[in-house]
């Protein structure tokens, strides 16, 4: 199956030539008044026929990118309006007046243009080494997808000082996901998840930070991803491919950098056979390196905690006294239990609600204390310290102790962890449980909440 034939018009253009750099890249150049769409040739492709642009299937529609042709599948590398709803049809035209747009197949409805460039282009191109661009009448680049990039660089495709990588949700969904690798001006390369910016929240840096340099990350054809400082000489290796076990004459390799939809940044390698062979791809390299995917911060929301399970995956968990604040989304964190049901009318044998502390051990957490005890407190001093202190929340003791409140982030499933946490949980007392009527269900739901705590405390021990 190809849909993306290259008509005979185009292929007269196929020329070599890169005239900023000065190598040879081959590309198709897409004239003005050249369109795609659809129903019929849905892509551009380039010279070698590795690379495309075009409409690509996304959910009940299309989206508008530029795509490694991976045998029978495709590697999206790029997407236009990546948060928008992908289209239900249409056409994209380089117009006559230089501008690059899709039309939609709904003659009623208004185009979108798919770049900003400042002045109108003569042409497009798409290149052999997998950027799309639109040149001016000198061949200068007015703009190409190589300058805007989304979760993805290829070879060649610098991330300069400043700029970022935004995740994608899923592979098959590349609206904007949680995650980020920053290019920082600091000269620190860090991952986050989106919406946060401060170092408590990085979950992997570069650690080139602080000596005055803007780093620029690159790699290159041969897998090699480097940052480099313009200015000077300073460069520093990330990962060198091994060629030897990469180059065979048989085969070639593409690779690319993704901050996968896991918040992992992998570099990959598509190896490409000359003999009928499915191309093949591998993970060279990836970071946080340990493949701990709980490690990725942001995994799991706040006051719950992320384990790996059998099968790989990841899989949140509430602390005890608490529940998801969304039953159907476990990684959007989770909130106390209502503890109703205290009238606090003591003669009614209800003094009101309890406080008790229940153990987790085996976990880590982002440690954000309001206040921390003398060194010398001991584990159960710290229980009580906290138990006694209307603000405090949780007592967080490993080799000292201190007090959190809410909400408690970034937690997993460690269990080289000496970490042990007391989760104050509240109760109505056991008194006002024998009390009939409206009371005794309220007192009911107590229960069921104060054993739902204790056998999750069970669960959490036996972790
Ligand atoms: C460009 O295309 C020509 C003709 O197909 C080919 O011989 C050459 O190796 C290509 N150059 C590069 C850099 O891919
Ligand atoms: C290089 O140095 C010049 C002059 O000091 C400065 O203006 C420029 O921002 C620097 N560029 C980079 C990428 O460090
Ligand atoms: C990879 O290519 C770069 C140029 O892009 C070159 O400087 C470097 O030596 C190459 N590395 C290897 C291992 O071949
Ligand atoms: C690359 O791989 C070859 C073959 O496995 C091995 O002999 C060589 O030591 C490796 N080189 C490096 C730098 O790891
Ligand atoms: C949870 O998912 C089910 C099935 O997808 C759906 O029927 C239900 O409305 C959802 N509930 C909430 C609170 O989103
Ligand atoms: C407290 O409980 C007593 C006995 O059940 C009842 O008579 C009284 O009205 C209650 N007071 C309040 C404020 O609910
Ligand atoms: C946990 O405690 C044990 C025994 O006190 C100690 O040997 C170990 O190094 C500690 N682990 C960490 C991660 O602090
Ligand atoms: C915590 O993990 C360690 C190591 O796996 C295990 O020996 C210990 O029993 C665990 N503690 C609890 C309370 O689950």
């Amino acid at each position: 199956m190809v849909p993306y034939i290259i008509p005979l018009s185009l292929i007269l253009f196929i020329i070599q030539a890169n005239p900023s750099t000065g190598a040879q890249i081959n590309e198709t150049t897409i004239p003005q008044g050249s369109q795609i769409n659809t129903v019929g040739t849905q892509s551009w492709v380039s010279p070698s026929g590795r690379f495309a642009f075009g409409f690509y299937p996304e959910g009940e529609g299309f989206s508008i990118g530029v795509w490694l042709v991976t045998g029978a599948t495709r590697t999206i590398v790029w997407t236009a309006f990546r948060d928008d709803p992908p289209v239900s049809g249409g056409s994209i035209l380089l117009t006559a007046g230089g501008s690059l747009q899709w039309i939609p197949a709904n003659q009623g409805s208004q185009g979108k243009l798919i770049s900003a460039a400042p002045n109108s282009a003569t042409s497009a191109a798409i290149l052999d080494n997998g950027n799309f661009v639109l040149y001016d009448a000198k061949k200068q680049v007015l703009w190409s997808t190589f300058g805007s990039p989304m979760d993805t660089i290829l070879p060649g495709q610098n991330l300069l000082p400043g700029n970022q990588l935004f995740s994608s949700i899923s592979n098959t969904n590349h609206a904007t996901g949680k995650y980020r690798l920053s290019n920082q001006e600091d000269g620190n390369l860090v991952m986050y998840p989106i919406g946060t910016v401060d170092p408590g929240s990085a979950y992997w840096a570069s650690g080139t930070f602080g000596q005055g340099l803007l780093l620029t990350l690159s790699l290159d054809l041969n897998g090699t991803l480097w940052l480099f400082d313009r200015n000077s000489s300073y460069t520093k290796m990330l990962f060198l491919t091994n060629q030897s076990l990469s180059t065979s004459p048989d085969s070639e390799s593409y690779y690319r950098l993704t901050l996968d939809a896991d918040g992992l940044l992998r570099l990959y390698a598509h190896v490409f056979f000359k003999k009928g062979r499915e191309p093949l791809t591998k993970i060279e390299w990836l970071e946080p390196s340990s493949n701990d995917r709980c490690g990725v911060k942001g995994v799991c929301g706040p006051n719950s905690f992320c384990q790996v399970t059998a099968s790989g995956e990841t899989s949140c968990s509430c602390l005890p006294g608490f529940e998801f604040s969304s039953a159907n989304q476990t990684t959007q964190g989770c909130w106390r239990v209502r503890t109703g049901g205290c009238t606090g009318n003591s003669s009614n044998g209800d003094i009101g609600p309890t406080a008790t502390m229940v153990m987790v051990k085996n976990t880590s957490w982002s440690d954000l204390s309001y206040n921390v005890p003398p060194q010398t407190t001991t584990m159960e001093e710290c229980k009580a310290i906290c138990l006694s202190d209307c603000a405090c929340e949780i007592a967080m003791f490993d080799t000292y102790c201190s007090k959190q409140m809410l909400p408690m982030r970034y937690g997993k499933i460690d269990h080289s962890s000496n970490t042990t946490l007391f989760v104050k949980s509240l109760y109505c007392s056991a008194s006002a449980t024998n009390s009939p009527g409206t009371q005794g269900l309220h007192n009911i739901k107590m229960l069921n909440l104060i054993r739902r705590v204790l056998a999750s405390d069970r669960t959490l021990s036996m972790i």
